[in-house]
């Protein structure tokens, strides 16, 4: 689906859906029959129009992870509840100077996000803009990645709820390990979305480099070249790859990541070491025990096939200039946990606290700049979201990033503290930052934020 004369207009159905995975009819929930649901494409100034049919049987809406639209009304508000059978108008504009880049539409109604999703629930976003204008980028070969997970095989998750349910089958558009084709000597434009539940994509490419150009809905300023991209729940990236001048094929492999993991033993919390010896070891644990998804060896998640001859392309020098943010006016601090609650069990709290959608937590001013500095002292690893508003990353551990870039989800790792700078622009109203492991924020790692 794709604009047309400054508008898109659709009808969206979200409904229950016999789908082929892997030669498999499995049960899913779906946008339109589709899954992954349709790839939406518009550009700044258009006006979006989505037509929305709830055919689940479950209350859901829709989220619009990554666009910087007005948390309330028929744009973006996730307190919205759109019941079983009811049909509700979204309609917003994306503004004229919104960046053009990936955005990732999904239920967000507290306490089914993380069901539906698992269950198939997502798409792509596309929004158009300047880095698409660059001609190296315009004559590489674009291809789109929805990575998601899905139960099929067993009846039940991989893990539970706290570890963060992660699905047995991985696909790339709903397929397993598809093909892609690319013009040998070309570039490939690698457009990614990680769109599951819970699970962890570390990337590589056999034998080539990837050129990092975007991450989350944003474009960088310039390449920057990496061996592998670790992308969490929520996170979005671009990347070139330049392709050979012989006709050759490359697997777009999933490497093992350890997000961290906790048993129970005696009633308590127990800290795994990452990647040495821990308390805990790997495999199996037993009934009632959790585990972390430390996967043995590389999965292979596509192939990219080099074929045909183009005219050699190179990677460009230049991007689209990433702003740099003034000095924040307040500084909030914000901590990662979990905890025993009696009668309620295990709860993720931030700063100590658990959801409550009535309560407004934090409350900040329109036309100020604020760091928040996010520390996760858990024992798993939490990607930190925020509605709304991007943020730039500006230090890890004390220390100042390498490069700039916007970004609306990023990755608190156990044990580490992530400082980000957020500009709190044009929009008033009452959202939220959570836990992109949707488990986590259904158990209530998710706080609510008022702009004013
Ligand atoms: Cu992608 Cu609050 O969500
Ligand atoms: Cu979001
Ligand atoms: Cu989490």
């Amino acid at each position: 689906y794709t604009s047309k004369d400054g508008l898109l207009d659709l009808e969206l159905e979200a409904s229950y859906r016999q789908v082929n995975l892997d030669g498999k009819p499995t049960n899913l929930l779906s946008y339109n029959g589709q899954v992954p649901g349709p790839r939406l494409e518009a550009k700044p100034g258009d006006i979006v129009r989505i037509r929305f049919k709830n055919n689940l049987s479950d209350p859901t809406n829709i989220h619009y992870h990554g666009l910087h639209i007005p948390p309330t009304g028929n744009a973006d508000d996730v307190f919205r509840r759109i019941d079983s059978g009811e049909s509700a108008l979204y309609e917003f504009s994306i503004p004229q100077q919104h960046p053009g880049g990936i955005a990732y539409y999904h239920p967000h109604l507290h306490g089914y996000v993380a069901d539906q999703i698992l269950g198939g629930l997502g798409g792509m976003f596309i929004v158009r803009g300047a880095l698409d204008e660059i001609p190296e980028i315009q004559a590489a070969e674009q291809t789109f990645l929805f990575l998601k997970d899905f139960v099929v095989e067993q009846r039940q998750p991989m893990m539970g709820r706290m570890a963060g349910r992660e699905g047995d089958l991985v696909t790339v558009n709903g397929q397993v390990n598809p093909s892609f084709s690319i013009p040998a000597g070309g570039l490939a434009r690698l457009r990614l979305v990680n769109a599951s539940n819970a699970r962890f994509y570390r990337l590589a490419l056999e034998k080539h480099p990837l050129y990092l150009i975007a991450t989350d809905g944003h474009p960088l300023s310039t390449p920057v070249e990496i061996q592998e991209l670790l992308l969490s729940p929520g996170e979005r990236a671009e990347v070139l790859v330049q392709g050979d001048q012989e006709a050759g094929q490359y697997r777009l492999l999933n490497l093992p990541y350890s997000r961290g993991q906790m048993g129970m033993m005696g009633g308590g919390m127990m800290r795994r070491d990452r990647g040495g010896p821990g308390m805990m070891g790997r495999g199996r644990m037993g009934p009632g025990m959790m585990e972390g998804n430390d996967q043995d060896s590389p999965q292979t998640l596509a192939t990219l096939a080099y074929t045909g001859q183009v005219e050699p392309q190179s990677i460009p020098q230049q991007l689209i200039e990433v702003e740099t943010l003034p000095e924040p006016q307040t500084v909030r601090q914000f901590e990662l946990d979990h905890g025993m609650v009696p009668g309620q069990g295990m709860v993720f709290l931030i700063n100590g606290k658990s959801f409550d959608h009535q309560r407004i937590d934090t409350q900040v001013s329109l036309d100020t700049v604020e760091d928040w500095e996010v520390s996760n002292t858990g024992v798993m690893d939490h990607p930190f979201h925020l509605h709304t508003n991007p943020f730039q990353v500006i230090a890890r551990n004390g220390q100042p990033v390498p490069y700039q870039a916007w970004k609306d989800t990023v990755l608190i790792p156990t044990g580490e503290t992530v400082r980000i700078r957020i500009p709190f622009r044009d929009f008033p109203g009452k959202t939220v930052y959570h836990c992109h492991i949707l488990d986590h924020e259904e158990l209530g790692m998710m706080g609510t934020i008022e702009m004013k």
